[in-house]
């Protein structure tokens, strides 16, 4: 299977680059992951119901020699939907072109993309909430009736063009999908959720990450590892990253145990529940000098010196998965087990 990519822009909210789940640069550009990631569906640990779906789709349409019914992807970053179109791909035999809605800016980039497609070709497109108006409509009979609709000419003598596209498959990737209009959500056959890993799964992931970096954890470090990623593989794989240079400047890559672990991870100041600085800082905050709340989103983030819309989307959803924060109509508010953690902390 051929990649190709072509990924420009996609700026996110930058945080502690540790726990973060969005990709790093290196990352969205496919440097470090690319080789850790599953090839087959078989190699593809977790998302069971996910890939039951995503293989009988698969099966079929190998079966009738059609291209796949259009995927939607959606949920938290990390995840691996990109990492699923890549499987997809693989599966289906068929070349994955790369690329994400900030890079489709102008009309004639979705266009380039689309008169380029080869039959049964796996069109991915990442963060697909963030299309345009104009390249929204040109994805319409793209995806519908395999047509391309050009406007040639300006004004009086403007006149459309149609051109037949091969069958295709497009799979778009989302964090957000009620941010998606229903036209467009409405025209992919299959729509699927990624969900948080369990710890097993993560510890698989982790020891098969492992195995591929050619480092030796032992079984407790690997369920340390586990238990610190947000239930997020893209996060799980970047703490084994910084374990193994904690083990490499130590010249323990065949001995890693869970003291090395916790050595790297309490240097990242990572705790045992995964939470970050900047988590505990919130949490803090929020108990220090506003009485547990219920505080506003912009007094806090004011407090805190953060933007509001990082402070939303970045650091509270993970504090709020966990039962460490609630959100209520007068503002946030600090959890008994979030207390319970910070006084934990400040023992330890
Ligand atoms: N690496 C990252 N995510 C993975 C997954 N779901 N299965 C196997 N390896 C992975």
């Amino acid at each position: 299977m051929a990649i190709v990519s072509s990924n420009a822009g996609a700026a996110s909210p930058r945080r502690e680059p540790v726990l973060d789940a969005q990709p790093s640069p290196e990352e969205s550009s496919g440097r470090p992951d690319d080789g850790l990631r599953p090839k087959r569906l078989d190699d593809y640990i977790g998302q069971a119901e996910l890939k039951q779906v995503l293989g009988i789709a698969v099966q079929a349409a190998l079966g009738r020699g059609e291209a796949l019914d259009h995927v939607l992807l959606y949920g938290p970053p990390g995840l691996g939907k990109t990492t699923m179109a890549l499987v997809l791909a693989e599966e289906l035999g068929v070349t994955c072109r790369i690329t994400s809605a900030p890079a489709l800016e102008r009309p004639r980039d979705i266009v380039g993309l689309l008169v380029n497609v080869q039959p049964r070709d796996l069109l991915f497109i990442d963060e697909i909430h963030r299309l345009n108006r104009v390249a929204e409509e040109l994805l319409y009979p793209a995806m519908e009736d395999r047509r391309l609709d050009l406007t040639v000419g300006k004004g009086s003598t403007a006149r459309t063009r149609s051109l037949e596209l091969p069958p295709f498959t497009l799979v778009g990737a989302t964090t957000k999908a009620g941010s998606l209009s229903s036209p467009l959500r409405d025209r992919f056959g299959l729509i699927q959720r990624l969900e948080f890993y369990g710890q097993e799964d993560l510890e698989a992931i982790v020891s098969r990450t492992a195995d591929l970096l050619k480092v030796s954890l032992s079984a407790a470090a690997c369920r340390r590892i586990a238990g610190c990623c947000r239930g997020t593989p893209r996060i799980a794989n970047r703490l084994l990253r910084r374990v193994r240079d904690v083990a490499c400047v130590q010249g323990r890559q065949d001995q890693i145990d869970e003291g090395l672990v916790t050595q790297a991870l309490s240097l990242h100041r990572v705790d045992h529940r995964g939470l970050d600085a900047g988590d505990r800082r919130l949490l803090a905050q929020l108990d220090q000098h506003h009485g547990g709340g219920p505080v506003g989103l912009d007094t806090l983030a004011a407090a805190l010196g953060e933007d509001p819309t990082t402070l939303e989307s970045v650091v509270e959803p993970f504090l709020l998965q966990q039962g460490l924060l609630v959100r209520t109509p007068r503002g946030r508010m600090l959890t008994d087990a979030a207390r319970d953690h910070l006084r934990e902390q400040e023992a330890a």
